[in-house]
């Protein structure tokens, strides 16, 4: 514990030397919640994308996938998770350690999961989360989770087959989304997609319908070139329809007709479904279903190892920087 509380020192005396010039808005997944404990950064997560944590911004990029450039399996761990269980995932700011993203930077967040051993490639990308804008309350789903600090809780469905899989979550910023992506680079939604690596257990034999990313979006989509500064009546959630458990009995990849593919979603339909009833996102810190994040020695030293190995600087900064703010 000695070494803890000297790097937590050091994180410190990071957080105040670099927060201004770090802050840049950007997001990224930094650990998730599982068991009602919060896991270490960056455990069976793929590595993130570099120091700013960039969007990406061309829905056609490869980059869509997990925003790494490390799409090698074998280097990221696997977290144990039981079918039907939450799991909390959580985002962090680039360079604050202390926000979840940028306020201004609203939209939805959404989670798909793809079997494992396809590597994030083909038609393998099934959507298990999404959450988009209520113009009942006006709240998009980014305000809740700046609102809850950067905790969202998501479950895995109950009835897919057990095995090893690929989570992707990824919020999308629409504060741009006013102009389409195309000859114009700097216009268009951002996409923060990353990846987690996840040992499903339970007895389901479900293996949803899955589709490709990149693939998913269009950057004409509705709900991706929106102007959101417009009083708004709807939304239309971007990517497939969320797949809805026990709804895959008969299906697999191949045998899907083509009327089930068009994407309906709304909010209202959303608003509705049992994902937005039974999974309020926490209003505040306190109300997060899992433990508050506990520090360990092991999974500290082992980050703060890596770190030290990385040639990007900036990137242990946040790390530390937010191991400082889970010791608060
Ligand atoms: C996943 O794909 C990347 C290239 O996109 C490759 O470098 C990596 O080795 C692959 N991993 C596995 C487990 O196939
Ligand atoms: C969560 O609990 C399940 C069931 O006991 C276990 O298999 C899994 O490894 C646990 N996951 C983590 C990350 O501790
Ligand atoms: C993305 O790919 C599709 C299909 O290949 C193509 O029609 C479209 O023009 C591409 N969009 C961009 C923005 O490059
Ligand atoms: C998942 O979370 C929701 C809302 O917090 C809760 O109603 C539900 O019982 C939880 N499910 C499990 C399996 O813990």
């Amino acid at each position: 514990m000695k070494g803890k509380s000297a790097s937590s020192k050091l994180g410190f005396a990071l957080l105040l030397s670099s927060l201004a010039p770090l802050a840049s808005g950007h997001t990224y997944l930094t650990s998730l919640g599982i068991n009602g404990t919060q896991l270490a950064e960056e455990k069976c997560i793929r590595p993130w994308w570099k120091n700013e944590n960039y969007p990406v911004e061309d829905p056609n990029s490869s980059d869509l996938l997990c925003r790494t450039k490390d799409m090698t399996a074998s280097a990221t761990s696997m977290c144990g998770v039981t079918a039907g269980s939450n799991i909390t995932i959580y985002w962090t700011e680039s360079g604050t350690g202390s926000r979840a993203i940028d306020p201004s930077h609203l939209g939805p967040c959404l989670a798909y999961m793809a079997p494992l051993s396809s590597n994030g490639s083909g038609d393998v990308w099934f959507k298990i989360y999404e959450d988009g804008y209520d113009p009942a309350t006006k709240l998009w789903c980014v305000d809740k989770i700046v609102k809850s600090k950067g905790y969202l809780d998501i479950t895995i469905p109950a009835d897919i087959a057990p095995g090893d899989y690929l989570l992707r979550t990824e919020i999308i910023a629409l504060h741009e989304a006013d102009r389409v992506y195309g000859a114009d680079k700097s216009a268009g939604a951002q996409y923060y997609p990353n990846c987690a690596q996840l040992t499903i257990s339970g007895t389901g034999t479900a293996q949803p319908r899955g589709y490709a990313i990149p693939g998913i979006y269009k950057p004409t989509d509705p709900g991706i070139h929106i102007n959101i500064y417009d009083p708004m009546h709807s939304y239309t959630i971007p990517g497939p329809p969320k797949y809805v458990p026990g709804s895959a009995k008969n299906t697999n990849a191949n045998i899907v007709s083509a009327a089930s593919i068009s994407n309906t979603q709304t909010v209202g339909a959303s608003a509705k479904s049992s994902s937005s009833a039974t999974l309020p996102i926490p209003t505040s810190p306190t109300a997060i279903s899992v433990a508050p994040p506990v520090v360990n020695t092991g999974p500290s030293q082992t980050t703060a190892k890596k770190c030290s190995h990385r040639k990007s600087v900036r990137k242990c900064k946040h790390q530390r920087k937010a191991r400082f703010h889970f010791e608060l």
